[in-house]
């Protein structure tokens, strides 16, 4: 596989699959832009090499075709900034205009292509469409990690018409750390699953019990754990068609030799909103009209010591609704026990994309553990040992 490691740009139009799927506030500013200063050292490589960038990426899930909400004009201030240089922006990512504006483009200078999901054949990985975005670039860099688990036709499609596929820093960063957990973590190794389905995280929770020492179970999960062995979850999210499957895990867990830690206490609410009333009770006692949101403080010492006490961290998902400030306590402790454990004890931390990654780096703690991952659903992918399209089409 060529990397932007070895390959020299200069003279070369680098077409760059990013993912600069970011969150966006109502005023239509970045709210988290890790995904943007991620691709920092591949873009400035390129440049630097003497070479000129396009950047093409997906923003959310438009449904149909070109829509300002979903538009991707709204980042070309800020990737200014980022790149220190006026990034250019083609306001269609195929068709003459992006055509002509990719041919003029000089040594050293970003352009910028609109959404790639106001065409439908993107996600279908249209073979059509993805040579129309072949033409604008000499070499293909893919450096989406996040968006790698998708088969779409700028991830994967496109690769089929370049001599040169080159993979990215970000991708190289995110395969070598999900192997380094995968195949050579240093025990005792304990992962923490949050998030509110079981159904989401199976396959890899599976995967893990023959690779980890503990799994502590945290966040909406654990009340259908709570219905598997009795207990009372009032009104928590569960999924009833799930209980058999949880207790199941419980036994294969048990049958490997792998402790499963499970929330001593929760804090409930009676509404789901950050003012509801509040109080603790006990795993499996939730009363009638209330609701789990929260683990609570007795959960959160033992989770710590735990997590204090383990060489390699994988954590993906958070404890709670952690949207919620007054709900927030217990994914806040967990980040600061993963921070402790990696800046105390050396442990190596690997936090998984999506709502764990935001709550570390609201927190402050990016630059505090050992890696926070661009990729959400694709991290769990890869870690489930599925082949990611984007990545298998660079080789
Ligand atoms: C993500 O944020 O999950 C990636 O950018 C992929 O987006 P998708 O889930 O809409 O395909
Ligand atoms: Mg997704």
């Amino acid at each position: 596989m060529k990397t932007v490691n070895s390959f020299n740009f200069a003279g070369k139009r680098a077409l760059v699959r990013v993912d600069f799927n970011v969150p966006l506030n109502e005023r239509f500013e970045i709210t988290d832009d890790t995904r943007i200063k991620a691709t920092i050292p591949t873009i400035t490589k390129i440049l630097n090499d003497g070479g000129s960038v396009i950047l093409m990426s997906h923003l959310g899930r438009p449904k149909d075709g070109p829509t300002e909400k979903y538009s991707l004009k709204h980042l070309v201030n800020p990737l200014s900034v980022v790149f220190g240089r006026k990034v250019k922006f083609a306001d269609d990512c195929i068709g003459q205009s992006a055509i002509d504006q990719a041919a003029e483009l000089q040594a050293g200078e970003i352009l910028l292509l609109e959404n790639l999901r106001f065409y439908k054949e993107e996600e279908k990985g249209n073979v059509e469409f993805a040579e129309k975005l072949s033409k604008l670039g000499d070499v293909w860099v893919n450096d989406a990690f996040g968006t790698a688990h998708r088969a779409h036709a700028s991830t994967a499609v496109v690769g089929q018409f370049f001599e040169d596929r080159v993979c990215g820093y970000v991708m190289l960063a995110e395969i070598e750390n999900a192997n380094k957990i995968l195949e050579s973590a240093e025990r005792p190794f304990t992962a923490i699953m949050g998030g509110s389905k079981i159904s989401d995280k199976i396959l890899i929770i599976e995967r893990l019990l023959d690779k980890v020492d503990n799994l502590i179970i945290g966040g909406g999960m654990t009340y259908t754990f709570s219905l598997a062995e009795g207990g009372k979850i009032g009104k928590s999210i569960n999924e009833p068609d799930k209980v058999e499957l949880a207790k199941s895990l419980l036994e294969k867990a048990e049958a490997k030799g792998v402790k499963i830690y499970m929330p001593l206490d929760n804090t409930c609410a009676d509404n789901f909103s950050n003012d509801a009333n509040r109080q603790i009770v006990n795993r499996g006692e939730i009363p009638d009209g209330w609701e789990g949101l929260d683990i609570g403080p007795e959960s959160v010492k033992l989770f710590s010591e735990v997590i204090a006490n383990s060489k390699t961290v994988l954590w993906n998902g958070p404890m709670g609704v952690f949207e919620f400030p007054n709900f927030a306590i217990g994914t806040n402790a967990i980040a600061d026990a993963v921070v402790k454990a990696t800046e105390e004890n050396g442990a190596f931390s690997l936090i998984g994309g999506g709502d764990s990654a935001s709550a570390v780096n609201n927190a402050g703690y990016g630059d505090r553990v050992s890696y926070v991952s661009t990729g959400g659903g694709a991290l769990l992918e890869y870690m489930e040992g599925k082949v990611l399209p984007g990545v298998a089409a660079l080789s």
